[in-house]
């Protein structure tokens, strides 16, 4: 029996307003599915280009075995990004097609990656504040609505832990070193700070999408919300390992059971964000050359698939 467009738009808000999931053959408003493909689709190119910052210094690690941590590490962003395009597939979309988009500018990446990583010590702030803050966004996207999103996640939480726990880990050994690593790890912190902070997304209320996206069960906390968890999971965590958040403002507030912390630079957001990031141009010229790079490889697969 055939159900009327109302009926299935009863039954999709039904599903939202159960926390239930919505699956790739089920019906769903343009916009929701428009919202998805957006998002997941700038979640995989955030993972894509994230893998340069960090692959900078594959080359230069310090001993065999943080390069065999750091090649998995960024071997998994990797595979991020492949789940995460296969996952926008469902929707109707074509990894080439957002390729294209990704590199003519049309589809965006996530903002932390136009900073360059200029010491081995950002290898170790990275793992600990960016892929800290991915865990805090990300570990809610495990009950996002959409199901192929959401069970991505799962996996990709998983491997995420491993990376902030390696960062981590790194900083702490730097920090019983010498004078030198303790000032390169702080000089570090000071540069990655509030661009971690810009990660979530800008502040609640000049955000179009947060709204929408809290209704339809896309979003469970608001950027702000997640935002506020990261600096009160991260300050005590600052204080262990002996580094100073650069923030005059940041300090336990009783009263409310959270940090208080300064205001973000949201000029510098925007700016990043609309491309004049230190590192905009270069990511994106790495991402077409390496694309053109790998044409032949696409066309031979393509070549094979057509005879069999
Ligand atoms: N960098 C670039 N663009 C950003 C941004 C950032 N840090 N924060 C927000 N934006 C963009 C949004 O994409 C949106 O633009 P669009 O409408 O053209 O897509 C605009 O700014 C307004 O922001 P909103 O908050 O209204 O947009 P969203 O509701 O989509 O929220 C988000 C933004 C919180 C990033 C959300 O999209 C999200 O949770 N995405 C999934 C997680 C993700 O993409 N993380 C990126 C990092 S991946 C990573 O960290 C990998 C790890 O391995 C290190």
């Amino acid at each position: 029996m055939e159900l009327s467009e109302t009926q299935l738009s009863e039954h999709f808000e039904a599903t939202i307003a159960r926390q239930g999931r919505i699956e790739p053959r089920d019906w769903m408003p343009d916009g929701y599915r428009k919202t998805m493909i957006r998002q997941i689709a700038q979640h995989a190119h955030s993972e894509i280009i994230g893998m340069q910052p960090e692959g900078n210094w594959i080359t230069r690690a310090p001993s065999l075995r943080r390069k065999a941590i750091l090649l998995a590490k960024v071997q998994d962003e990797a595979g991020h990004g492949m789940y995460l395009y296969a996952a926008a597939e469902t929707l109707g979309t074509d990894r080439a097609d957002l390729t294209e988009r990704l590199i003519d500018g049309r589809q965006k990446y996530s903002s932390i990656f136009n900073y360059p990583t200029l010491s081995y010590a950002d290898v170790g702030v990275i793992g600990w504040l960016v892929d800290g803050a991915a865990i805090c966004n990300q570990v809610p996207l495990c009950r996002s609505s959409y199901g192929p999103y959401a069970r991505a996640m799962v996996r990709i939480c998983k491997e995420e832990s491993f990376h902030q726990r390696q960062g981590y880990e790194l900083l702490l050994t730097m920090m019983r070193g010498s004078d030198a690593q303790k000032a390169m790890v702080q000089e570090s912190v000071n540069r990655f700070w509030w661009p971690s902070l810009m990660m979530f997304g800008p502040p609640d209320a000049q955000s179009p999408n947060t709204e929408r996206s809290m209704a339809w069960g896309i979003k469970r906390h608001t950027n702000d919300d997640l935002r506020q968890r990261f600096v009160d999971m991260t300050a005590p965590q600052a204080d262990r390992l002996g580094v100073t958040l650069p923030d005059d403002k940041l300090r336990w507030n009783e009263a409310r059971g959270h940090h208080d912390f300064g205001e973000v630079d949201w000029a510098e957001f925007k700016a990043v964000v609309g491309g004049a990031g230190p590192c905009n141009a270069d990511r994106i010229a790495r991402r077409q050359a390496a694309h053109d790079a790998g044409s032949w490889v696409r066309e031979a697969a393509m070549a094979h698939a057509a005879k069999h």
